[in-house]
């Protein structure tokens, strides 16, 4: 017995003004890191407890106890970050970020069209076919076709659809895109019988892992917020250490690795008028010191990964530079938790045949995707609609405006090597696979606001999405009815 390293603990528990039994201090002195075992355990105790005892103890330790022997590692990296925002609001610097999004997609575009010809050489080549790659600079729906109105760095072109099949292709397109168009050339105006948009490969598969653990996704906490869900988040919390009846569900937490968390972790303050009036904790620094509290309630060896959202305390232009430590310590400190920018693209348990790639962004283009064309009217309800678009745009906010940090790269590309994209921001889940990749929306944890109310929305809160990664299945948990279902 090691009488000096209880007395160090002990002293330890004294100093957070709290009590320890003997048969806990002598339990948590065995463990393989006997302090960081009972910082754990004092960071899980409630407000109003102050006895720690070894039931206690036990309860929060005894999930790290069972996954040892795993395998594999727990293992994040990071692939893509934005950690610098250099934002240079002039012309020079906006037309550099024009240029690098059409060359980017140029290479993507070209090898799958024939007979491409710049805009200004297709201009001259009247009655011949070939294909076009521009930006779309305008859009007009008329009565029997779309017009298009196409940019490239030689010139502009105004280019018309001539089949049903163009016609429907040409809905879903938005300004900005950059597109592929086959057709021919008539008199100034070049018409369209086949549109390409970058998309991702065909013939990809579902990439599944040999370790049937789980990642679970969480997204629109809104901590801070008066119609934060606090008794049933308290719920999810107490379900990650494993407080769980139903066996189908132990299978499930007892092998949770990973959790995303896509942004809005509080409510912040001035995101919109009077949003005053909807906040219990009008200080922002506070609301993220309440977040830290209730996060270190989830065991330390799940590794939660977090980007943040436009209530998030950063810069609204996007990408979004991850949470600091100025602005959020407590969570910072917390040593299963990565801060990532908005968007990301992190890899996750890459010792388990190269892992999984997640694409993990906030979603505040789907508000200006849903806004562009009835297409996508019900985006609200069914938010997979808009990822899938953004999908096969490639880009998560293909229509430019003042919120993007225009510079020499565009940030905002999405890669082909994806094998989950997650978004959040219209706080209702959806979900859908597209060509290997399970895309998601993680809903919420904050009740429907007046503002939601006004816009018509039907939030989903209290849903968790987890998928297993061997078999790629996705479950969805309601914490509002206590069931699960198999999506
Ligand atoms: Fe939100
Ligand atoms: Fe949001």
């Amino acid at each position: 017995m090691n009488i000096q390293l209880q007395k160090d603990l002990l002293r330890l528990v004294i100093e957070k003004d709290l009590q320890i039994t003997t048969d806990a201090i002598r339990l948590i002195s065995e463990q393989k890191n006997p302090k960081k075992a009972l910082e754990n355990s004092i960071r899980k105790l409630e407000a109003n407890e102050f006895l720690l005892t070894t039931t206690h103890f036990t309860k929060t330790q005894s999930i790290s106890e069972r996954k040892i022997g795993s395998p594999f590692k727990t293992e994040v990296s990071i692939i893509q970050n934005f950690t610098k925002t250099p934002y240079v609001d002039d012309l020079q610097t906006i037309s550099d970020f024009f240029r690098a999004r059409y060359n980017h997609f140029k290479k993507v575009l070209s090898p799958r069209t024939n007979n491409t010809m710049s805009l200004a050489h297709a201009e001259k080549a009247k009655g011949e076919k070939c294909s076009l790659i521009g930006i779309v600079s305008d859009k007009r729906v008329t009565k029997n076709s779309v017009i298009l109105e196409l940019e490239d760095p030689t010139g502009v072109l105004k280019t018309i659809t001539t089949s049903p099949e163009a016609n429907k292709q040409a809905e879903s397109i938005v300004l900005d895109e950059v597109i592929a168009l086959e057709g021919s050339m008539g008199d100034d105006i070049f018409f369209t019988n086949n549109i390409i948009q970058p998309d991702l490969p065909t013939g990809r598969h579902m990439k599944k892992l040999s370790d049937s653990s789980y990642v679970a996704f969480l997204s629109d906490i809104h901590i801070g917020s008066k119609k934060f869900l606090r008794k049933e988040f308290k719920n999810l919390l107490e379900w990650f250490n494993s407080d769980v009846e139903s066996d189908m569900q132990r299978e499930i937490t007892d092998n949770i690795n990973y959790i995303f968390i896509a942004g809005d972790l509080v409510d912040g303050i001035g995101v919109y008028p009077n949003q005053k009036d909807g906040l219990y904790e009008t200080d922002i620094t506070k609301q993220y010191t309440e977040a830290a509290k209730l996060l270190s309630k989830i065991p330390e060896n799940i590794e939660i990964i977090i980007c943040p959202g436009n209530h998030d305390y950063t810069h609204l232009a996007q990408p979004q530079t991850p949470l600091t430590k100025d602005i959020a310590p407590e969570l910072n400190e917390l040593n299963n938790i990565t801060m990532v920018s908005n968007p990301s693209l992190v890899n996750i348990h890459t010792s388990d045949g190269g892992g999984l790639n997640t694409l993990l962004y906030h979603g505040t283009s789907i508000d200006t995707i849903i806004a562009s064309d009835k297409t996508f009217k019900e985006g609200y309800k069914h938010p997979e609609i808009v990822m899938l678009a953004l999908l096969k745009k490639r880009h998560l906010s293909p229509i430019y405006s003042s919120d993007l940090v225009t510079s020499g790269q565009d940030s905002m590309v999405i890669p082909s090597d994806i094998d989950i994209f997650h978004t959040g921001h219209v706080h209702s889940n959806g979900a859908m696979n597209y060509r290997g990749v399970t895309m998601l929306n993680s809903g919420t944890w904050q009740g429907k606001t007046d503002f939601q109310e006004l816009c018509g929305h039907e939030p989903t809160p209290g849903n968790l999405p987890v998928i297993n990664m061997k078999s790629r299945e996705m479950q969805l948990i309601n914490f509002y009815k206590n069931e699960s279902t198999r999506i």
